[in-house]
């Protein structure tokens, strides 16, 4: 009997008693530390080239490639449940070794940026993605050496002017997907140099190479013709690097850095929080999402749970905004 907290002094005397928060909703919703909000989660949308109907994504059940009308559409509708974001990922009818749609005025990209920012407004935060493995046809994010390198230094040259094209096109915000070194200044001083001080910059500042990109590289239609992106990438073994990766990013000029993937990332997402001075996104990719649909599909889990509660880790994590082919749908669960 020395009634010391959190010991026992028989069954009906535990002066700790952790259930006793857990009693009812009412009481858990009351300690819960973790929440979101709709106007945190960003929305990726996919539009494509020469298409009158939207076509559906086989290994992303739920997820299409949009026509133009299809994506104004799906653009109010996002806006209208309250996301916070919308990330515009374009699929050109012609690809070239040096990406040449990504550069032309009339784009698919551009136009399907004007047609967006025309619908939506100030009323979301419309992104584009900087980056040219939609529109290379060996599939790269950048442009190669005679030799098949990917060439970092030409690639900036490229990433700055489709920048200036997204900023002409009424963006937000462009994010920086090709973990080139240097994208973030490259992008910056061009954007300034062009008028565009407000445009922000969203840097993929510890983005792994892996497998679970697959369903998004059908989405864009991308084929890397067996090769891979590991010598751009950055390598699953290694977590150190994603804080080099966030001091360079943050000096560049990055204005919210993100990490990518989420679920296998949770701690380089939860150490990238601690230390960076900018707000901190995750992007729960393709694969993520597919394979939670294909367990729920199949009865093995219970979908709405479990997507929710990934969400909840993601944001738990250190997550102030959460890119999720979910976004809609959850910010409906919340509005
Ligand atoms: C590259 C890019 C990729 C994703 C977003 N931007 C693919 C890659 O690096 O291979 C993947 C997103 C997802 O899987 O949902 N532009």
């Amino acid at each position: 009997m020395n009634g010391r907290p959190g010991t026992a002094d028989g069954a009906h005397h535990l002066v700790e008693r952790p259930r006793r928060l857990r009693r009812t909703p009412a009481l858990r919703d009351l300690v819960a530390e973790t929440r979101w909000h709709p106007g945190q989660l960003v929305l990726p949308l996919f539009v494509k080239e020469g298409i009158d109907e939207p076509a559906p994504i086989a290994s992303m059940p739920g997820v299409v490639q949009h026509s133009l009308p299809s994506l104004r559409k799906a653009a109010r509708e996002a806006v209208a449940a309250g996301v916070g974001g919308l990330m515009l990922f374009a699929v050109p009818e012609h690809k070239d070794a040096t990406g040449y749609q990504a550069l032309a005025p009339d784009g698919i990209l551009q136009r399907a940026l004007r047609e967006t920012a025309a619908e939506v407004g100030d009323a979301t935060v419309l992104m584009s993605d900087v980056c040219l493995d939609e529109f290379t046809d060996h599939g790269h994010c950048g442009v190669l050496t005679p030799d098949g390198r990917v060439d970092n230094d030409a690639t900036l040259e490229r990433y700055a002017a489709m920048a200036v094209l997204h900023a002409d096109a009424g963006v937000h915000c462009v994010g920086l997907s090709g973990m080139m070194d240097g994208q973030v200044g490259a992008v910056r001083r061009a954007l300034d140099g062009a008028g565009h001080q407000e445009v922000s910059i969203v840097a993929y500042t510890a983005k792994y190479a892996s497998a679970f990109y697959g369903p998004f590289r059908d989405a864009v239609e991308c084929d890397l013709h067996g090769g891979n992106r590991n010598a751009y990438q950055m390598d699953a073994r290694n977590s150190t690097e994603a804080l080099r990766e966030l001091a360079l990013d943050e000096a560049e000029g990055a204005d919210i850095v993100m990490v990518k993937p989420a679920l296998t990332c949770l701690d380089v997402l939860h150490t990238v929080a601690a230390h960076a001075r900018v707000p901190v996104a995750a992007y729960q990719i393709s694969g993520e999402y597919a394979m939670l649909e294909a367990a729920a599909a199949h009865g093995w889990i219970d979908r709405e749970r479990a997507i929710a509660e990934t969400l909840t880790s993601i944001h738990r994590a250190g997550a102030d905004i959460i890119l999720t082919y979910w976004a809609v749908e959850a910010a409906r669960w919340r509005t």
